[in-house]
């Protein structure tokens, strides 16, 4: 019974990371983490004899990464997955149960590298490139051949090809592309891609193929899926000489081998020499080479009995822990990160790395001033391992995250029973009240006569919930309060009118960013020039500014990065206020939606109107508000009316939340 309920949570939380990983491009947990849980799940199912929901349990069938808006195309034959392992014994364990088919004779291996990308299927016929599709669910998937249509190493016509061929292989991204990718996003203010796997999955995948044609994807080439007539290729160094010969990128180097011990050997060869590919690979693959023996040995529900992933460990790294950091999540969520002396691991430099929460930190001892050493499992978020106690400074404390929260100046709570750590809740009347009458005060935005009083009352009508929605309010409102006749309404609507001319200063320090006073307002203005220019600065560039420490440049550049304030200021930039260099509303000069227009429709599942507009704007994109030839997109929601209708008849790119989120490389809801 205990063990059925494991397999059900494990089956469901497994479905939940190969929607992650296969359609959205962004997963939460390092490969190694899920094959951790596949494995338990297999071997539980194992002892659990036939069950229900066996046939398309996550150990049955490989995960599925077809996504609406692309059409769907059948492979001639079933696109597979590879069985893999960590562990040499397990290896060993292969080549020996292969090698017990044929009982009188050893056969010969291939060890290739494993490229880290997505796999995909090229179909020729008569020698001639017709299209490229993804592996989907192994039985059909989704056709992207537009967005590889600028890959040159897809030749349109092969020479004296078999009539129809359908070739395997794995569409990656070099380091170097990524790096360019991410630093881009980074100006732009957006968040990086994880890795450059995830970056690679999601190109396929974007819809507007001009953008797809902007990032620089590579492919390689190492198998055929069907092939007719049959009897083209014989083997695997066959095929892949042949490919050569085509000048088809292959997976090099390709070893042929015989024997357990030669394979192990060829495997660690080629550990050493991909450190200095410039891609990823993580792992090594194996193959029986003679593909009649490979006829012989067969096939599971979802992989090939004759060949095995050989998956090599994460590299691993030491460096100094400068800092401990603190993240705010979008739920108030403080997660404690290390700044770490820059150390280059699996292809990328790493400078951060999540320590969880507090109870991390005390299990592993964790200290500013401390050697880690760090890991960086599947490339995901490197994580620190241990403390190199031997290197540990002396007279070295133990980190205190309570008081340093407290010194970074969060109202934060420790929510019994959980490990993490909250921001009180931002959002007490009482709290927005006062945050209000700091922004209209005299010495920030200076609106005459909104004192205490009238923002008490204005906040207890639910007129008033946050400071953008000063410039919403309408004289019937300030009629409807004590003590407020025509005369004072219609000068406190002309001092909020007043306000949008106030200098970008007044309304940095407005906005009440924890620490930022009068002065460092008028300095950050001062170096920056606009407040956007301050919004977009990292953390460095921040502290270059007289009077601003590491504090404050982290308080500041988290502020900015907080999904309400980007929406806050949205609204205020709309109302019109003032952020520095007359260019309030100004457009953004980088981003995925550069130059690109959209239309809102309906009502979309977690984002405000409000929100999806901050996130058009901040990607350099433009909201506008009827669909004509030259929208670009149409993002729609629910009862999402003529606009819609329209866009279909134009042949509009129509997207839904989650291909927005895509688009913009934000997580999924
Ligand atoms: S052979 C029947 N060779 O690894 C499957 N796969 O689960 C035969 N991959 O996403 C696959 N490099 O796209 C093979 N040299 C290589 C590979 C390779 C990467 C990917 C493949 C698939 C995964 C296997």
């Amino acid at each position: 019974m205990e063990h059925l309920q494991r397999i059900e949570s494990l089956r469901a939380e497994i479905a939940r990371h190969d929607a992650l990983y296969y359609k959205q491009a962004q997963p939460e947990i390092s490969d190694q983490a899920y094959d951790l849980l596949k494995r338990e799940l297999a071997e539980l199912e194992e002892q659990s004899g036939e069950l229900p929901g066996l046939y398309d349990s996550p150990t049955q069938v490989v995960g599925d990464d077809r996504l609406d808006g692309f059409v769907s195309c059948r492979h001639r034959r079933r696109m597979m997955s590879l069985d893999n392992t960590y562990s040499e014994a397990d290896l060993r364990a292969f080549a020996a149960r292969v090698e017990k088919l044929f009982d009188s004779f050893s056969p010969c291996f291939v060890v290739e590298p494993k490229l880290d990308g997505v796999a995909v299927s090229l179909t020729f016929e008569k020698g001639r490139f017709i299209r490229a599709v993804t592996r989907g669910n192994g039985v059909e998937g989704d056709d992207i051949t537009t967005n590889l249509s600028h890959l040159e190493e897809i030749h349109q016509q092969l020479p004296d090809a078999p009539d129809w061929l359908e070739i395997r292989g794995e569409i990656y991204m070099t380091y170097a592309e990524f790096e360019r990718i991410n630093r881009e996003r980074e100006q732009a203010n957006l968040p990086r891609y994880a890795n450059p796997r995830n970056l690679a999955a999601g190109t396929v995948k974007l819809l507007d193929p001009r953008e797809a044609r902007a990032r620089k994807l590579c492919i390689s080439l190492y198998g055929i899926g069907y092939c007719e007539p049959a009897q083209f290729f014989h083997s695997q160094m066959e095929v892949h000489q042949k490919l050569k010969q085509w000048q088809l990128p292959v997976p090099e180097p390709v070893r042929e081998v015989r024997g357990v011990d030669s394979v192990w050997q060829a495997i660690n060869e080629l550990d050493a020499l991909r450190k200095d590919f410039p891609y990823p690979t993580d792992g090594a693959v194996v193959k029986l080479n003679d593909f009649k023996l490979q006829q012989e040995a067969g096939e599971t529900a979802k992989s090939p009995r004759w060949a095995i992933a050989y998956k090599f460990e994460a590299e691993r790294a030491e460096t100094l822990l400068r800092a401990i950091s603190v993240q705010v999540g979008r739920t108030g969520v403080l997660t404690p990160v290390a700044i770490l002396d820059p150390v280059p691991l699996s292809g990328t430099m790493v400078a951060r790395a999540t320590l969880h929460n507090e109870d991390e930190i005390r299990r592993k001892d964790i200290r500013p001033g401390d050697t880690v050493r760090l890991q960086k499992a599947g490339e995901i978020i490197p994580q620190i391992l241990s403390v190199c106690l031997d290197k540990r400074p002396i007279g070295s404390q133990p980190f205190d995250f309570a008081a340093h929260l407290q010194a970074l100046g969060l109202e934060a709570e420790r929510v019994p029973g959980e490990a993490v750590w909250r921001l009180r809740s931002q959002n007490t009347a009482d709290q927005i009240g006062r945050r209000i009458e700091h922004f209209a005060s005299r010495v920030a935005m200076d609106i005459d006569g909104f004192g205490p009083a009238i923002v008490q009352q204005l906040v207890a009508h639910q007129l008033l919930s946050n400071v953008a929605d000063l410039y919403r309010l309408q004289k019937a409102d300030l009629l409807g309060l004590d003590k407020i006749a025509e005369k004072s309404a219609n000068n406190l609507l002309a001092a909020i009118e007043a306000s949008k001319q106030a200098e970008p200063w007044r309304l940095l320090f407005g906005l009440g960013i924890p620490h930022v006073g009068a002065r460092t307002a008028k300095e950050l203005l001062r170096e920056f020039h606009t407040i956007e220019t301050v919004s977009e600065a990292d953390e460095e560039t921040l502290e270059k500014v007289e009077g601003v420490g590491s504090i404050l440049a982290q308080s500041i550049h988290t502020y900015f990065r907080e999904p309400e304030n980007v929406e806050l200021l949205t609204q205020l930039r709309q109302a019109g206020l003032n952020f520095g260099s007359g260019m309030p509303g100004s457009q953004r000069l980088s981003g995925p939606l550069l130059g690109k227009s959209l239309v809102l429709t309906g009502t979309l599942p977690t984002l405000t109107r409000d929100q999806a507009t901050g996130m058009i704007e901040a990607a350099g994109g433009r909201v506008i508000s009827s669909v004509s030839a030259k929208t670009d997109y149409v993002l729609a929601g629910a009862s999402a009316g003529s606009k819609l209708a329209k866009a279909e008849k134009l042949g509009i790119a129509i997207i839904d939340e989650a291909h927005f989120r895509a688009l913009l490389g934000f997580p999924a809801q």
